[in-house]
């Protein structure tokens, strides 16, 4: 599978009372054409900070400061904020939870469409017109000559978030960040919009990186996972092995309480909550940053920085996975 984004080293810091706070410290993912990753982590891991930082809308005072972002080969680190526009957009393509508040609530959604596809690059207005249908036709919208003159409040939040991932297609990306896409949707709102984004990836060879709480929408729609823990990545793997065979202890825990969870009713089932808190951005450790929360602690790990251990198709960073740590244990 031809490599689509490829984030190495990724360090985001933003300056602190007395040393910089880094709450990015070398993430990398990779995500090929058609290809829906998932980003999971607690709050406060640094999965918005990470799709952000790919746009480049790291927040002021941040700065990214390290680290390589490619997009089909081409390094965006380092471009101009006119460069960085057209990518937004164009090759880049964003969505998240609150279709409400993002959608202009005088403008009929078509009209809004067709502007976005305008600023796109078809002025003519006929042409555009016909591209925004064509557009609400790929989010699922059966007739959308009909709902073209209708206005955001007049639609359920599915359709919403629909008209959304629209306006997110209109420049034509390749790649598209989904932060939380469904958060705010019922069940049913939520499987519909999860349907759309496996569609997507089929029909237009696609790149998602999908951020949700939600490991069950995670494992419904991913085709592989990326597990971040405080601004690391600690655990790569395609979704069918990660939920099988978590490697990483912190996705132990959280691959646990979700299925223990499965019993109860569910109607929303958040990231399962691992015993322990997570170390704050501000609190630094040389080893490994779970080792307070971590059942497999070894002597090492509270000093030496697990290393990465890359498998065929991802990898892990704890120190317990290596071949010969049973012998320390
Ligand atoms: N504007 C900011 N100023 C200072 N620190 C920030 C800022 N934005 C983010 N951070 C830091 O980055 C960390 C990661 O934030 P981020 O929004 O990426 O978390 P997240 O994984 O998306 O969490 P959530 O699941 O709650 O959305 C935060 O804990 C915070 O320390
Ligand atoms: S490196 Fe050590 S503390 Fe960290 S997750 Fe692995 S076993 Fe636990
Ligand atoms: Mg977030």
């Amino acid at each position: 599978m031809a490599v689509l984004l490829e984030v190495r080293g990724l360090e985001v810091s933003f300056p602190g009372r007395g040393l910089p706070v880094t709450p990015l410290r070398g993430a990398s993912l990779e995500v090929g054409r058609g290809e829906i990753v998932g980003l999971v982590g607690e709050s406060g891991a640094g999965k918005t900070l990470t799709a952000l930082a790919v746009l480049g809308l790291v927040p002021s005072p941040g700065r990214i400061a390290g680290g390589s972002i490619r997009l089909d080969g081409r390094e965006l680190l380092g471009l101009d904020e006119e460069s960085l526009r057209r990518i937004r957009g164009g090759e880049i393509g964003l969505i998240f939870q609150e279709p409400a508040s993002a959608l202009n609530p005088v403008l009929p959604i078509g009209r809004q469409l067709t502007e976005t596809v305008r600023a796109h690059g078809v002025a003519e207005w006929g042409a555009a017109r016909s591209r925004a249908l064509e557009l609400l036709r790929l989010v699922a919208f059966a007739e959308p000559e009909r709902r073209f003159d209708a206005h955001a409040h007049e639609l359920s939040g599915g359709e919403r978030q629909r008209v959304m991932i629209a306006l997110a297609l209109a420049g034509g990306p390749r790649l598209l960040l989904a932060d939380e896409p469904t958060a705010a949707l019922d069940l049913s709102r939520q499987a519909e919009i999860l349907d759309l984004l496996r569609d997507l990836r089929d029909r237009l060879d696609l790149g998602v990186v999908l951020i949700s709480h939600d490991l069950a929408v995670i494992e419904e729609t991913c085709d592989r996972v990326v597990v971040l823990y405080r601004g690391e990545v600690v655990e790569s793997a395609p979704a069918a092995d990660l939920f099988d065979r978590p490697a990483h202890p912190y996705t132990r825990a959280l691959v646990a309480v979700m299925r223990a969870a499965v019993e109860r009713p569910r109607s929303r089932s958040p990231l399962p909550v691992v015993p322990g808190q997570p170390p704050s951005a501000t609190q630094r450790t040389n080893g490994c940053a779970f080792h307070p929360r971590c059942g497999e602690r070894l002597a090492r790990c509270e000093q030496e920085p697990p290393p990465w251990i890359a498998y065929p198709a991802g990898g892990v960073r704890c120190h317990a996975r290596l071949p010969r740590s049973g012998a320390e244990s």
